[in-house]
């Protein structure tokens, strides 16, 4: 793929495709704009070049009609606070009323698209609401790496179209600190998986099987690991029907001299609720009708010193029910552990994203990326839709 350095910009109506589905609170105030932040450099590039700069987003799940709470409106507020000018905001993100907007543009001005999920065309990677978007711009650049394992319309099909186009500064920046941790990492290189499910992160793990030296798992998702070793997990959350292929990754890990970790004891209740009453036990003590919701302080001393001798760390889901504060402290201990390491530190994934955020050690992280979903397909070593679309991932000069 090329990338926006190559492209004449000039003059030139400019739409980047940018990830703004950002978090709101009820009264629709954004509540981390860090996703808005991290696009700026493209953004300014293009201004700086004298372009005309068209933008374009999705926002939540609006499945195909005009949902007023799903409305751009504040992503183009809080744009135009940061940019230090006016972002128009379009009514549309196609038809003739957003075609008059963009014919009156001149070079430095700034339009954004409402909400392309409006259109069912989006989510379809339908070559005609392609081709629409695509008629509003001499140059197509994508800097929307969160959305970029989606083959939607604005991220495959108008690339597809389109024959001047590139990658934005952030979506380089991604590909590339993922590369370095993954395909050439200074080791040991230490995998950290959590969350919920195993089954969300299980293909990851196998991808990552021939890469790591070692891997650290906490969540409910190392329940069913533990179980698989005949650990009785009390009530806690487990995936039975995927026990027994847990267990065989456990071993072909163990065959393969990688290290891995469980947890050894657990924040417990007996229900997930802020005011039950807890306590921490070992592994081995977990009671009938109580359940796991966080790692214990054990386990924290544990990963933090398998943590010691890290030089490369990528870490993806959290430890615990981190947004309960009474199951939170796991994953803020790892945060501290990973941000107290030597390593090239890389966090993926929304919901560790948030923990880093709150935790106030995001600078002490090397990389945090903006992509949940499209960091987790990295990790499964897949290639991303939208990054084929612009020609791969390897950089044309
Ligand atoms: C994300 O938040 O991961 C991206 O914006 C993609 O959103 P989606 O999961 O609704 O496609």
């Amino acid at each position: 793929m090329k990338s926006i350095k190559g492209l004449d910009l000039e003059g030139r109506r400019v739409l980047v495709r940018v990830d703004f589905n950002v978090p709101l609170d009820d009264q629709q105030n954004i509540t981390d704009d860090t996703r808005i932040r991290e696009v700026l450099q493209t953004l300014k590039y293009v201004l700086d070049h004298r372009g005309k700069l068209i933008i374009m987003s999705h926002m939540g799940r609006p499945k195909g009609k005009f949902v007023e709470k799903y409305s751009l409106n504040p992503v183009a507020k809080r744009l135009g606070r940061l940019l230090g000018q006016e972002v128009a905001l379009a009514p549309d993100c196609i038809g003739p009323e957003v075609e008059t907007m963009v014919s009156d543009m001149k070079p430095e001005d700034v339009l954004l698209l409402e909400n392309l999920r409006f259109h069912e065309g989006e989510e379809k990677n339908d070559p005609a609401f392609a081709a629409a978007l695509a008629a509003l711009c001499d140059v197509y650049i994508n800097d929307a790496f969160a959305v970029c394992h989606r083959k939607h319309a604005s991220v495959c099909a108008i690339a597809e179209q389109k024959e001047e186009k590139g990658a934005g500064f952030l979506l380089i920046k991604e590909i590339k600190y993922f590369q370095d941790a993954m395909e050439n990492p200074r080791r040991p290189l230490v995998a950290i998986v959590g969350g919920a499910k195993v089954s969300s992160k299980f293909s990851a793990l196998e991808n990552m099987m021939s890469k790591v030296n070692k891997v650290i798992i906490g969540g409910a998702m190392a329940n069913t690991f533990l179980k698989s070793m005949g650990y009785s997990i009390g009530k806690s959350m487990v995936e039975d029907d995927l026990v027994a292929a847990a267990g065989r990754l456990r071993q072909r890990a163990l065959e393969e001299g990688i290290k891995f970790y469980l947890p050894v004891d657990a924040v417990v209740a007996q229900e997930l609720d802020p005011k039950a009453e807890t306590k921490i036990v070992p592994f081995q003590e977990i009671p009938d009708d109580w359940m796991a919701l966080d790692i214990g302080p054990a386990t924290s001393m544990l990963f933090d010193e398998a943590l010691y001798n890290a030089k490369t760390i990528v870490w993806n889901g959290p430890m615990g029910v981190f947004e309960v504060d009474a199951f939170s402290r796991g994953t803020l201990s790892m945060v501290h552990s990973v941000a107290d390491s030597f390593a090239l530190s890389i966090v993926g994934g929304g919901d560790t994203d948030v923990a880093v955020h709150s935790s106030g050690q995001k600078e002490r992280i090397s990389y945090i990326s903006t992509g949940g979903g499209a960091f987790l397909k990295l990790l499964e070593g897949k290639s991303l839709p939208g990054v084929d679309a612009l020609g791969g991932s390897e950089l044309a000069e």
